[in-house]
């Protein structure tokens, strides 16, 4: 197999080199009007593939992942996997208000039309996103990553911010022997963007607790999520998450809560930050294909 990655995924190529798996070259440049150019450099003919490519909110990423599809199609490649990482404008899986469309089933319909050999993705937004995406494609969790960083010392509460995604919570603590309780918050979310944690169910008095969350954009959710945590007297507050979008302030509104520690996996690029640990996506992404 051979591992081909556009700008999205750049930084994973080291991971996969480590790992043992063979990375493909291509070039890209630009003509004068700025027009995107692709050319493959080496042979893929007769060769599986697998291209691993984001879809980020730059529309550029989409194109790149579709462009490289093209490119080792007409090259010859016996057979094309998909790996997506981080599948972007999952949250706009309907239209949320009047004259809006549902643009992540375009861009899940768009992918899924590309009839990939095997479709990967890692924790994909929604349960409509997963069903636009057909059902051959397989989803992949980092709630197993999280549960081995968590072995040496795990939490005794797992809580969701919002009701939602309590099935993950619930998930992730099936994973630990010690089996923690689960809890969760009511989140309303007055417009994009804007996020207000309404009430806490379960206890978290005076214990450790890990809130666990699909992403990390604005933080406005997890900020939330601890206020109402040191309201209701938690004593230890850690959160794991899989994509770190780190828009806006992010960075700063999270360094600024009293959190032990952020983990993230690197299905996007992450620079180093104080109290974050930064998971390795890629066995977990690379072991589902053979080679
Ligand atoms: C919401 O449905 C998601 O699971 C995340 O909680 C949310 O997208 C995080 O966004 P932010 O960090 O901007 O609150």
């Amino acid at each position: 197999m051979i591992y081909f990655l556009t700008a999205s995924t750049a930084h994973l190529r080291s991971s996969l080199v480590r790992h043992g798996h063979a990375v493909g070259r291509t070039e890209l440049s630009a003509f004068a009007d700025s027009e995107r150019r692709y050319r493959l450099k080496g042979e893929v003919a007769g060769r599986p593939v697998a291209i691993v490519a984001s879809v980020l909110p730059a529309p550029e990423s989409l194109f790149d992942l579709l462009a490289l599809d093209r490119l080792l199609r007409e090259n010859g490649a016996a057979e094309v996997n998909l790996i997506v990482p981080y599948l972007g404008y999952a949250r706009q899986d309907r239209p949320a208000g009047r004259g809006e469309a549902s643009i992540g089933i375009m861009v899940a319909e768009l992918i899924r039309s590309l009839k990939p050999s095997r479709l990967i993705l890692c924790d994909v937004h929604s349960e409509r996103i997963r069903r636009a995406l057909g059902p051959s494609a397989v989803e992949l969790s980092a709630l197993p990553l999280f549960a081995a960083a968590l072995a040496k010392r795990p939490p005794e509460v797992i809580l969701s911010p919002d009701a939602g995604s309590v099935g993950r919570a619930r998930r992730l603590a099936k994973l630990l022997e010690s089996e923690p309780q689960v809890a969760w918050i009511d989140k309303v979310r007055p417009r994009p963007n804007v996020a207000f944690a309404r009430q806490l169910h379960g206890d978290v008095r005076g214990k450790d607790v890990l809130i666990v969350d699909d992403m990390i954009d604005t933080g406005g959710t997890l900020a939330e999520a601890v206020k109402l945590l040191i309201d209701q007297g938690a004593a230890g507050i850690r959160i794991a998450a899989t994509h770190g979008i780190f828009s806006c302030a992010a960075c700063e509104r999270l360094a600024g809560l009293p959190v032990r520690e952020i983990m993230i996996t690197d299905t996007l690029p992450q620079a180093r930050r104080p109290k974050v640990r930064r998971l390795d996506i890629v066995p977990l992404l690379a072991d589902r294909l053979v080679g």
